[in-house]
């Protein structure tokens, strides 16, 4: 035990520990899906918030010395990750079915625990508001996963050039904003040399309590960037120009409370449409917000399926044959990363050959042999798959390797033929609220057993 003594801060921090439980590491999970397929569907979806937006909500409420009631919140283990997060850091969380309050107030941690930030990405959000309300953050890399290094570089240099002394230590990030000047950032002109949907987020929220302006050149334009913007503008954030090319930011002394509601997640709706389309399926799906989704809906054109707005928040899905397609993801409002493998595996049902190429991570290709293990006859050249349409996909035992591969393996075996068993659901269950029972709804023969050799309840 080091007889080093413990700092008051580092005290609290491993108190606060100890009271989070942090959640079980998926070792020893077996639970499996099982998926019997060619069940056509049928009824309406409900769409969830989107997860995206709550995570980068979430951390902004900690900019706010009062209480932050967010409503329409899924219910996901990331979300649930983010709230442990939080908690340690002194926030008082409560959760009431697809509501969250969260009081700031007596925000005192300014250290982010590495058990925590390790096993969600979306964590390193915090390091911006703790910054601008604390004047120290110290939060350790998130560390890259499955789809790519994800470095976070341009959330530092913007830190720097907002004024922060910030360096990497030990795998920790050390911020903090030196002088008399009651701590606080200093308002900059900063161009991003990628449209970085965290990096944006970052930035955006640090500025809100900076002295002056920050003008953020080259930022993403996700719909999440828009609704994070608008949730710090109604707790009085002065924020100009989300959804374009450009953020103006006057930064404001404090933000007061404020009761704010998700936008519908448009990947879970795209992941919808396109098990929908794959079982060429007619289903309805709300709430939505259409121009969310006008690059996928126009994907899906492409390929042959209608997709039609009902009224303002609904999206009807008429099927028809799958024609091959080449896709290019891109940053918003470009065809969006979170959707490639979804369609990836329409496309390996899809009559010729087609061309997907990933430029936003640099490793999110690898569901492409997992489909391969259906059937599919797709191949992997750099950055992209080329992929064979093949007249049918079969059941088969396969392995998900991130959370959107995940999806694409539910959405190959609702159109094959026989069983398919999915493993890796800890991913799944990260960014979908109960998907298995939207999908048993709508007539999808599934369920998830304990463990493959449990007897199958449906045959
Ligand atoms: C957000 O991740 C989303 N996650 C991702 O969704 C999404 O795929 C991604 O944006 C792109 O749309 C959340 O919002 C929680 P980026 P983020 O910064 O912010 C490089 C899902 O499935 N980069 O826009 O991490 C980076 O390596 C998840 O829901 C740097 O080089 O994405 C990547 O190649 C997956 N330096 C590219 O930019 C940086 O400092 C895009 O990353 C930051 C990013």
């Amino acid at each position: 035990m080091s007889n080093i003594p413990l700092s008051l801060e580092d005290r609290v921090i491993n108190q606060s520990l100890s009271l989070v439980n942090t959640p079980a590491l998926p070792l020893e999970d077996k639970s499996v899906l099982q998926i019997w397929g060619r069940a056509s569907l049928k009824g309406h979806v409900e769409i969830s918030g989107a997860k995206n937006s709550a995570l980068a909500i979430m951390a902004a409420a900690l900019l706010c010395p009062g209480d932050c009631r967010l409503q329409n919140v899924p219910s996901l283990v990331d979300v649930k990750r983010m709230g442990q997060i939080l908690t340690s850091l002194g926030v008082k969380l409560e959760r009431n079915g697809n509501t969250l309050d969260l009081n700031s107030t007596y925000l005192k941690n300014s250290k982010a625990p590495y058990e925590l930030v390790s096993q969600l990405r979306a964590s390193f959000f915090v390091i911006g508001p703790m910054l601008a309300r604390l004047g120290v953050a110290r939060v350790p890399l998130p560390g890259g996963c499955a789809i790519g290094a994800r470095p976070v570089d341009l959330h530092v240099r913007g830190l720097q050039l907002l004024g922060a002394e910030v360096h990497i230590e030990h795998g920790t990030v050390h911020a903090y904003v030196s002088g008399s000047s009651r701590r606080r950032l200093k308002g900059a002109k900063i161009y991003l040399d990628y449209p970085s949907v965290g990096a944006t987020e970052t930035l955006m929220m640090a500025a809100t309590l900076a002295e002056g302006e920050t003008i953020l050149e080259n930022v993403a334009q996700e719909p999440e960037v828009v609704d994070l913007a608008n949730f710090c503008r109604a707790m009085g954030a002065k924020i100009r120009g989300a959804g374009t090319k450009t953020i103006i930011i006057s930064g404001v002394p404090s933000l007061h409370s404020v009761d704010y509601s998700i936008i519908p997640d448009r990947i879970e709706t795209g992941t919808f449409l396109v098990a929908g389309a794959i079982t060429h399926s007619e289903l309805t799906l709300s709430p939505v917000v259409p121009e969310h989704l006008t690059s996928v809906i126009a994907k899906l054109h492409d390929i042959g399926v209608k997709v039609i707005a009902e009224g303002s928040d609904c999206l009807r899905i008429i099927p028809g044959n799958l024609q091959a397609k080449d896709i290019k993801t891109l940053p918003y409002p470009g065809f969006p990363t979170d959707m490639q493998a979804q369609f990836m595996a329409l496309l390996s049902l899809s009559e010729g050959d087609s061309l997907i190429t990933e430029t936003v991570f640099e490793n999110r290709l690898r569901h492409f042999a997992e489909l391969n293990r259906m059937g599919a006859d797709i191949r992997v050249e750099g950055n992209t798959a080329i992929v064979r349409g093949v007249p049918m996909l079969s059941g088969a035992p396969v392995v998900a390797t991130d959370l959107r591969a995940s999806a694409a393996l539910v959405i190959a075996g609702l159109a094959a033929e026989g069983k398919t068993t999915i493993q890796g659901l800890h991913h799944l269950d990260r960014g979908y609220e109960n998907l298995e029972a939207k999908l048993q709804k709508l007539g999808a023969r599934l369920q998830r057993v304990k463990d493959e050799a449990e007897p199958s309840l449906i045959e």
